[in-house]
């Protein structure tokens, strides 16, 4: 049990087609490209058409992800989302079913930007402890339902997309192993970012009032974002027995490159080991971190064995940080976006 891990085998993602620039975003809002990339690194992002869901991005980020894998289906499917197709029943279920998987089990974990690390983790406590022998992690999202379009400060920093992994059961010493992960959260902050309407506390909003959007505030959340990030990037990479400056890739949760670069100037790791891909996507929640993973693949920068720190923060509070080595001979494959399901 001891030298069990789960070990990443394939990588899928899903991003829609439709792309908006940050001059187009400046033509409705009082914004600039200057204003956003300089504060950000976000130069434009992915959106959905009306229509197309989470689960629907989250299905073909799966099956991309099982093909990568060389596998038609796995043992459980978990799917890390803040943006679930409705609030009951979960996503996931759906989702197993529409990728050929219907009877495993499948659920939804809500930890925002930290999920995919959240899913990381109960993945790999499941797939240590003999339970399952194959997971399949989505984290998938659709910031572009639950933004105020008119809001300046939250509409420019997300976008949409889903990126998927497969971890099978494998030993410690095995390339694409996760070696040591670790979360935390602070409830006590829940408001910094939420979504106030449409839960339990404040069910029906007044239909003739306001929206109940995402609602962040940016500048709170950037000082602990760079101070929690560091902490937990430096204590599960002691966990992992790596000195911060020895890591081969930083793959941190895509929210603004300028929070990335200063957490790892604190770790003393060089600025070119830093994964930067909200240029492409802006900010992508759950999704972020498999995304980020998916496209340093592609570009064929990591190789297998590459000691690679994985950290996030978002709403919750919540963070997480994981260790782990690079799989040998991994092929990401890139899904289209699927057509909503016949109703
Ligand atoms: O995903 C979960 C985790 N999320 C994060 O980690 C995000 C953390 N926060 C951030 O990334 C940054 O705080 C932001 C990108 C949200 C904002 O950057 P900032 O450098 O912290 O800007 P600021 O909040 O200090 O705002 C500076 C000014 C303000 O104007 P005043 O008050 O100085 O007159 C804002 O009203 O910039 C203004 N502003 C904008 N101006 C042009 C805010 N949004 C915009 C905008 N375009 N889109």
């Amino acid at each position: 049990m001891d030298d069990a891990r789960a070990v990443m085998t394939g990588i899928g993602s899903c991003l829609p087609p439709d792309v908006v620039s940050n001059d187009e975003l400046s033509r409705s809002l009082d914004t600039s490209h200057e204003w956003i990339h300089s504060r950000t690194g976000i130069s434009r992002r992915h959106v959905v058409k009306p229509g197309v869901s989470t689960g629907d991005l989250a299905t073909a980020a799966g099956a991309a992800a099982l093909e990568s894998a060389g596998r038609r289906a796995c043992d459980l499917v978990l799917l890390a989302t803040t943006t679930p197709d409705q609030p009951c029943p979960a996503t996931a279920p759906q989702v197993a079913a529409r990728l050929g998987c219907a009877g495993v089990p499948a659920f939804d974990l809500s930890a925002v930007c930290s999920g995919f690390v959240y899913g990381l983790e109960t993945a790999s406590a499941l797939i240590r402890s003999g339970l399952y022998g194959s997971v399949l992690l989505i984290g998938a999202e659709t910031y572009s339902t639950i933004v105020d379009p008119t809001d300046r400060n939250t509409a420019v920093l997300f976008g949409d997309g889903a990126g998927a992994v497969v971890l099978e059961r494998g030993e410690a010493g095995t390339p694409g192993a996760v070696l040591h992960t670790r979360l935390g959260s602070d409830g006590t902050e829940a408001g910094l970012i939420a979504v106030p309407g449409g839960g339990s506390r404040a069910p029906r909003p007044d239909p003739h009032g306001p929206p109940s959007y995402f609602r962040m505030e940016g500048k709170e959340v950037y000082a602990r974002a760079v101070s929690t990030m560091t902490r937990s990037a430096r204590e599960v990479a002691e966990e992992a027995g790596w000195r911060p400056q020895d890591v081969d890739a930083f793959v941190g949760h895509q929210a603004n490159a300028r929070i990335l670069r200063a957490v790892a100037r604190r770790l003393g790791l060089p600025a070119e080991r830093v994964v930067c891909h909200m240029g492409e996507v802006g900010n992508t929640a759950a999704a972020s971190i498999p995304l980020a993973l998916g496209w340093a693949a592609s570009r064929g920068t990591l190789t297998a064995g590459d000691r690679v720190l994985l950290t996030a923060f978002g709403g919750g509070l919540t963070w997480g940080s994981a260790a782990m080595t690079w799989p040998g001979a991994l092929r990401p494959v890139t899904a289209v976006e699927p057509a909503p399901p016949a109703v």
